[in-house]
């Protein structure tokens, strides 16, 4: 990457057209990708082309446009699976309906599919039609769909349409698709340099070899915390408790099922930490003593002495300034969200609490989404909506970012560290 250019100067981005009367703006798009120093390869769907010569695109980046899924590049590789790879971005714009329904149900019929099917590189969604079109239950569905795969989707703009009508559907205006694009890659960095502790999932505190008692912690809002640290260019440890997903790739995994294991993790880890984030739901009690023998059955009621477990999070809130990392603890509610996390907060001596509520509507264990409220001591910083695990992740990190540079001091930046570690 160029440094200094600005947030696009040398990254690999894939513009995909499809066929809509907007496919026109999307020539400034990638004009203005260009002039940011982007690498811009164009895909376009056959019912693009008719809107849009290659030729006009193939001017501009001085590359070939890709609209045929049997194209070979001159290596012979087959070139929209190269593409796929090398792009560090993928920018549909504009995404018609047709295209939008597609890709929700992972149809791969033209170039823009292909790439966007096989890549891993993130996904900015700019969608145009019509009104009728864009508010359909379908198209909803459709971009709910692709909300959830993670994509970020650039909000259509009310104005006059194709049509003659007035309406919302426009394609944004390309300034603003090159700012999400920007907002992407400014981001993409800066928990660089950074080693960031999640832990994820709950605990099992055991009654016997069968046993225990757990909750019903999935590890999703945990393992969202951790990819995204990663992706940000963060060293991410993830204590695993008990997990219902898989911890993402390229994540220094340590497992850690009962109360007392997570401690010993957690304390480990922590002061080679700048960054712990307690997301993992661990037991506040457990069976005083775990039977060696099944417990059997008998026509007796069942006495089971619980003693509380450590609070990890809060011994990791005393430990000396010089190890002690930036901490954020979670507060699972079912009532009285503020001023439980708040007395939370102050007690655990956390620099910052994610409150979440759980049972009900609006439970945060288990579900992919999650309507959390970030809290602080000068009270609530945040008004967030119900968002996929992974945005909720993304809005958390930039917070975090922000907290733990303005905690360590305006001369020092996240990526210098305030320790160094051998
Ligand atoms: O895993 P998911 O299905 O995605 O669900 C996510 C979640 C709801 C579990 C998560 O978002 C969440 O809220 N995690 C914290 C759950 C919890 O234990 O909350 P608590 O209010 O009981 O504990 C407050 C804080 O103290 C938490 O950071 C917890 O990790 C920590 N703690 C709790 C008990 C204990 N003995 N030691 C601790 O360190």
């Amino acid at each position: 990457m160029n440094e200094g250019l600005g947030p696009l100067a040398g990254r690999r981005i894939v513009v995909g057209v499809s066929g809509s009367i907007a496919a026109y703006k999307a020539v400034s798009l990638v004009r203005m990708l260009g002039d940011r120093g982007a690498v811009v390869d164009v895909a376009m769907t056959a019912a693009a082309t008719r809107f849009v010569g290659p030729l006009t695109f193939e001017s501009l980046t001085h590359r070939p446009v890709l609209d045929d899924v049997f194209e070979l590049d001159a290596e012979q590789q087959i070139a929209h699976i190269e593409l796929a790879e090398a792009a560090d971005a993928i920018v549909l714009a504009p995404a018609t309906a047709n295209l939008i329904g597609e890709l929700a149900a992972g149809l791969v019929g033209d170039a823009v599919t292909a790439i966007a099917c096989a890549s891993r590189a993130p996904v900015i969604v700019a969608p145009a039609m019509d009104a009728g079109m864009w508010t359909h239950p379908a198209t909803q569905r459709n971009v709910a769909t692709l909300r959830d795969f993670g994509y970020i989707l650039v909000e259509p703009e009310v104005g006059e349409l194709a049509s003659g009508l007035t309406g919302i559907g426009r394609l944004a205006e390309p300034p603003t698709i090159v700012a999400a694009v920007e907002h992407l890659f400014a981001r993409a960095g800066d928990l660089e340099g950074l080693h960031v502790v999640v832990s994820a999932g709950g605990t099992r505190e055991p009654l016997d070899p069968v046993r225990f008692i757990g909750n019903r912690s999935s590890g999703k809002m945990g393992a969202a915390l951790a990819e995204a640290a990663r992706d940000r260019g963060a060293a991410v440890t993830l204590i695993a408790g008990v997990m219902s997903v898989t911890p993402p790739r390229g994540v220094t995994v340590i497992e850690a099922t009962t109360a007392h294991a997570m401690r010993e993790s957690v304390l480990r880890a922590a002061p080679n930490a700048d960054i712990l984030v307690m997301a993992a739901a661990v037991a506040d009690f457990a069976p005083a003593r775990a039977s060696q023998r099944k417990i059997k059955r008998s026509g007796d009621t069942l006495q089971i002495e619980l003693v509380p477990n450590p609070d990890i999070v809060a011994e990791v809130g005393e430990m000396p300034d010089e190890v002690r990392p930036f901490l954020i603890g979670f507060a699972a509610e079912s009532n009285d969200l503020e001023a439980n996390a708040a007395a939370k907060l102050r007690d655990k001596g956390l620099d910052l609490i994610v409150g979440n509520v759980v049972g009900g509507p609006f439970d945060a264990i288990g579900s992919d989404e999650n309507k959390v409220t970030v809290f602080a001591a000068e009270g609530a910083l945040t008004d967030w909506p119900m968002l996929p695990k992974r945005q909720v992740a993304e809005r958390l990190w930039d917070l975090i970012a922000d907290r733990y540079r303005h905690s360590r001091g305006a001369t020092e930046s996240t990526t210098s560290p305030r320790r160094r570690r051998s």
